[in-house]
């Protein structure tokens, strides 16, 4: 072993290079975020170059057939590099984390026998014994429990850099079982953290410079831990608690399940400044036909309602929402169910993909498989829908005084970059001064994904 310990604290006497390689959603980011957090004490600090770590995480999404595709492209790559690391007389341990390490675990190996550590996103606090198993023994090490420990207090406080917007998890797993999902059986039961470990959570990253929060869950509406009583409480408590965190600026919450909506959810969009008007609020599709195939529990008349409130409720509020084309059974009238749907709700922005049969869900083995071709072409038809309604979103954006919160430099020399409250990226010419403040500009164009800005004349100056 290269280190040694002192009192309890492993101290690193060399460091080691880490990469981590980042699919699929923001649990994932905030996961590999964890890894390296948990990584650190061994003396692991990040690196940009996979050819230069010692240790490679790919941290795997498992959600369409082309996501866990990647993965394996990707480690036919990563062999090379380790063989010619070890040809130098180097080591390079390789680990698949995340959905594609929980569902396959077994099947990885047996396909990419060079992998050394499959590890699934609930036992990644079990690192550092992996990778001494890992750096002793020949042979893999494979971790894909669902443990008893809750990981969460496990892992060590995070020293990485920490941005003006930080992730933070307060829920895990899904109990939801829509038909043609994976994240149950990848994910597990669904779990939430207690309101008292989300606040401190949240204040440690607000002192190391965080200003905005999004609460991350697969189901975070659902978030149900025990509150500052110790009884169940709801995600709209909580956010009410954290709106109560000095230098905290702004609140999120992704990814939510309209069943989950609450009023007194709905109710804190309107009584909260400190929550953002943007929420992605996945439908599906916008016929009950496949809805209640899909298990989603929910009507499209349902889904307009809510959508109905949540305006009144706070009138500047930008939707997005994920939909699937081409469910098992999916005719030309169920698509212009979800064409309509689309129509009257008016999306801010959107996630479309086609039906991708996952091995192990119900509607894999359904019968009535939508045809390949069929399925892009009506793909095609709504991506352009959702198209024209983010331009006329942004579009209705010019003009508007807003506050942004720049969070870097811009991509030119002399700009500021940031997020307007509906998550646009937003650039402005402007001193770095800004960086870390949210000032008000003026909406001066719109792009396909992105808003330019002026600042107001006190702010133009260069510090
Ligand atoms: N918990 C969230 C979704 C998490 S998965 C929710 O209930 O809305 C993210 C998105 O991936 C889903 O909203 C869905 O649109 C898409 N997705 C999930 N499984 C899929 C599959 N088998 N094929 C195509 N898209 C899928
Ligand atoms: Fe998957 Fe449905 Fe759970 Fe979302 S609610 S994670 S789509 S099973
Ligand atoms: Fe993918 Fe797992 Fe997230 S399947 S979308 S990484 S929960």
């Amino acid at each position: 072993m290269e280190w040694r310990a002192l009192s309890d604290i492993p101290i690193a006497v060399s460091p080691r290079r880490l990469h981590v390689i980042t699919w699929g959603c923001q649990m994932n980011v905030y996961d590999s975020a964890r890894m390296a957090d948990v990584l650190a004490p061994l003396g692991y600090v990040p690196t940009a170059e996979p050819g230069d770590a010692d240790m490679v995480i790919l941290n795997t999404c498992h959600i369409r057939d082309r996501a866990s595709e990647k993965v394996f492209s990707a480690l036919g790559r990563l062999r090379l590099l380790k063989l010619a690391r070890e040809e130098a007389g180097g080591r390079m341990i390789l680990a698949v984390a995340g959905c594609v390490a929980q569902a396959e675990g077994e099947q990885i190996i047996a396909r990419a026998p060079y992998v050394d550590i499959v590890l699934g996103p609930q036992t990644y606090h079990r690192l550092p014994e992996m990778v001494a198993r890992a750096s002793r023994a020949a042979g893999a090490v494979i971790d894909t429990e669902f443990p008893a420990e809750d990981k969460f207090d496990h892992l060590p406080e995070s020293v990485a850099p920490q941005g003006l917007t930080a992730f933070l998890t307060i829920q895990e797993g899904c109990d939801k079982f829509c038909s043609f999902c994976v994240v149950p059986y990848t994910r597990g039961a669904e779990q939430s953290r207690p309101q008292a470990a989300v606040l401190a959570e949240a204040r440690t990253l607000v002192a190391r410079g965080a200003r905005e929060i999004t609460l991350l869950g697969q189901n975070v509406n659902a978030w149900h831990g025990a509150g500052a009583d110790g009884e169940p409480s709801s995600v709209a408590a909580l956010l009410r608690a954290l709106a109560e965190i000095p230098d905290l600026w702004r609140l999120r919450y992704t990814t939510s399940h309209p069943l989950d909506m609450a009023g007194d959810l709905i109710a804190a969009h309107a009584d909260l400044p400190e929550l953002m008007p943007f929420l992605h609020l996945p439908v599906q599709s916008g016929s009950d036909r496949m809805l209640a195939a899909m298990n989603r529990r929910h009507t499209a008349a349902d889904y307009l309602g809510l959508v109905e409130r949540l305006r009144r409720a706070r009138p500047d509020l930008a939707l997005s929402s994920d939909f699937i084309i081409g469910y098992p059974g999916e005719t030309r009238a169920d698509f212009a169910a979800t064409m309509a749907l689309v129509r009257e709700a008016r999306f801010a922005q959107a996630f479309s993909f086609n039906y991708s049969a996952r091995p192990g869900t119900p509607a894999a083995t359904a019968p009535d498989q939508v045809d390949e071709a069929e399925k892009d072409a009506r793909l095609q038809e709504l991506q352009a829908l959702l198209r024209a309604q983010q331009a006329a979103f942004n579009l209705g954006c010019v003009g508007l005084t807003v506050p942004v919160l720049f969070t870097g430099p811009g991509r030119h020399p002399g700009q500021v970059a940031g997020r307007s409250p509906w998550l646009h990226p937003v650039h402005a010419t402007g001193p770095s001064r800004l960086i870390g403040t949210e000032t008000p500009v003026t909406i001066a164009a719109a792009h396909p994904n992105s808003l330019s800005a002026t600042l107001p004349n006190q702010e133009r100056a260069t510090a």
